[in-house]
């Protein structure tokens, strides 16, 4: 029987003692402001959104809140992130992403100042980050370092194995995985002999977006999963990209979907926030 790592449990600690240091910060006359914009009505989004506005609402963050019609452009949202970037009461700004298909995402993330880049996104926070210098990190990687250390799962020396390429998690991760000197492969859609390579995991991370793909063939007995999938089952029910129920009876550790890795993204957004008293 595998250990089950309880994000739950672990962001719920890391917004506690986020919300004691923001609490000593405001006596000493430090405010932390985050905006958020959601351009459009995509109803994953609005839930996401509510959900980072709540989290900063229990750990004393102000939240600044922009909804936008679908039918924005481009340089109405650039016009907006301009004045947020320079409203020097606003330390971090989060535009919801997918945006709407007349706004080129890319432009709109590159427009955010980089002190202000709470989601970690900005091409000048992914190059601090490659090359170890302070940043901003996207926030489901850091959340899923957080889960290991909080787990005491050693990553020094070991085998890492990344399921997945995308800006977001794959990447970024590998950059973490080698701060905490493991020894990192990523593989992706391309791979051959993907199972040859996750058999080799001391640590296996899948961020593929493929319903219950990593089967127990997949891994070495013993190993760490990190499940970063959130997906439905034939009965609609929320699951991972990897098949828990096989997969557990196998590994040492790993993470269950939902209450695995999902909560520790808004954890480490507010961690994110905090930091940016420090990039101000
Ligand atoms: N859409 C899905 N995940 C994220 C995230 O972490 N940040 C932003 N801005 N948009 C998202």
């Amino acid at each position: 029987m595998a250990k089950i790592i309880d994000g739950k449990k672990i962001s719920a600690d890391i917004k506690e003692e986020i919300r004691e240091e923001i609490l000593q910060r405001k006596e000493k006359g430090e405010e932390v402001t985050l905006a958020v914009v959601l351009v459009g009505e995509d109803p994953a989004s609005q839930v996401y959104v509510r959900n980072k506005k709540k989290a900063c609402e229990f750990v004393g963050i102000r939240s600044l809140s922009y909804e936008l019609a679908a039918d924005t452009t481009q340089e109405e949202l650039l016009s907006l992130v301009d004045k947020l970037n320079r409203d020097e009461s606003v330390n971090g700004i989060l535009v919801q992403l997918p945006l709407p298909k007349q706004i080129d995402e890319d432009a709109v993330i590159r427009a955010i100042d980089p002190k202000k880049d709470v989601d970690g996104f900005h091409p000048m926070s992914v190059g601090a980050l490659s090359i170890g210098q302070p940043g901003y990190v996207s926030c489901t990687p850091a959340g899923i370092i957080q889960l290991l250390k909080r787990s005491d799962i050693p990553m020094d020396g070991k085998n890492c194995v990344i399921v997945g390429r995308s800006n977001i998690v794959g990447k970024p991760m590998a950059m973490l995985m080698l701060r905490e000197n493991a020894t990192v492969t990523v593989t992706h859609s391309h791979t051959k002999n993907l199972k040859d390579i996750t058999r080799q995991a001391d640590i296996l991370i899948v961020a593929i977006g493929k319903t219950k793909f990593i089967t127990a063939d997949y891994v070495k007995e013993g190993a760490t999963v990190i499940d970063v999938g959130m997906d439905r089952d034939e009965n609609g029910k929320l699951c991972g990209d990897v098949d828990f129920d096989s997969v557990e009876k196998v590994v040492g550790a790993i993470t269950p979907v939902p209450g695995g890795v999902g909560p520790m993204t808004i954890a480490m957004l507010m961690k994110n926030c905090l930091t940016s008293l420090e990039l101000k």
